[in-house]
């Protein structure tokens, strides 16, 4: 199935499959690692006070997020990565730990249901074209009362991506056309240093009506 994925196809760059993100761990090209926990990600954690949420983490990448949350009590957390070099790391390093679940796989293709979505990284590692369909994955993703929690970047870069920038205004105006609310969307004031100043913090909410008609003309 993931050698068949083609959702990441752009003419003027690599392609973003399961392939190039398997080669940049196998080739250690991880720049985008932080080594730790994002201090922005934990702020936001320890503001959560029910540790059996379902939370996830998309593209988690190394997941020192979800050490963080195994050691602060939370026993419903969902992993899930497209590169099978990183995933198999991931599943001997949480092996036999029951409050969390490592799926390999193309996020796009995940079904279920989450109280919490944790972002870093992974919006900006899609092509932008992308995007739309990001905001109606996690839309389909998201409880009635769920959020989706995180960092992106507000600037723009230099070198074709990944990573793509963008603004905070137009991320705004992408979240709304595509039925999740911007709770809020701030300067994120504790950003790693190599990122201070160029990223936002982001939290939205499901917009519940119109989004949810499925077939407006039979709705009458
Ligand atoms: C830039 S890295 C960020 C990793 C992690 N979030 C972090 O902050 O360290 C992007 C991650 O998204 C994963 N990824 C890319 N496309 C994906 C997809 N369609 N489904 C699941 N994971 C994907 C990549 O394998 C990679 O681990």
């Amino acid at each position: 199935m993931l050698e068949e994925l083609n959702c990441c196809v752009d003419m003027n760059g690599p392609t973003l499959d399961a392939h190039y993100w398997n080669s940049q761990y196998i080739s250690n090209t991880t720049g985008w690692d932080l080594g730790m926990p994002s201090p922005a990600l934990v702020a936001f954690i320890d503001t959560l006070e029910k540790k059996d949420i379902r939370i996830l983490i998309p593209g988690c990448g190394n997941a020192y997020e979800a050490e963080y949350l195994l050691e602060a009590g939370f026993s419903n957390i969902t992993l899930i990565d497209i590169s099978a070099e990183l995933v198999k790391k991931l599943q001997e390093r949480f092996a036999g730990n029951a409050n969390l679940t490592v799926i390999l796989g193309d996020f796009f293709e995940l079904k279920g249901q989450f109280d919490v979505i944790l972002e870093q990284t992974f919006f900006c590692a899609l092509q932008p074209f992308m995007r739309e369909h990001y905001v109606q994955k996690m839309r389909e993703l998201l409880d009635e009362n769920g959020i989706l929690a995180g960092l992106m970047f507000n600037r723009n870069f230099e070198k074709p991506g990944p990573p793509f920038g963008g603004s905070a205004n137009d991320y705004q105006k992408l979240f709304e056309a595509n039925g999740l609310e911007m709770v809020e969307i701030e300067n994120c004031l504790n950003s790693v240093a190599p990122r201070a100043n160029s990223e936002v913090f982001v939290k939205a909410k499901k917009i519940i009506g119109v989004f949810d008609v499925k077939n407006p003309c039979c709705n009458i």
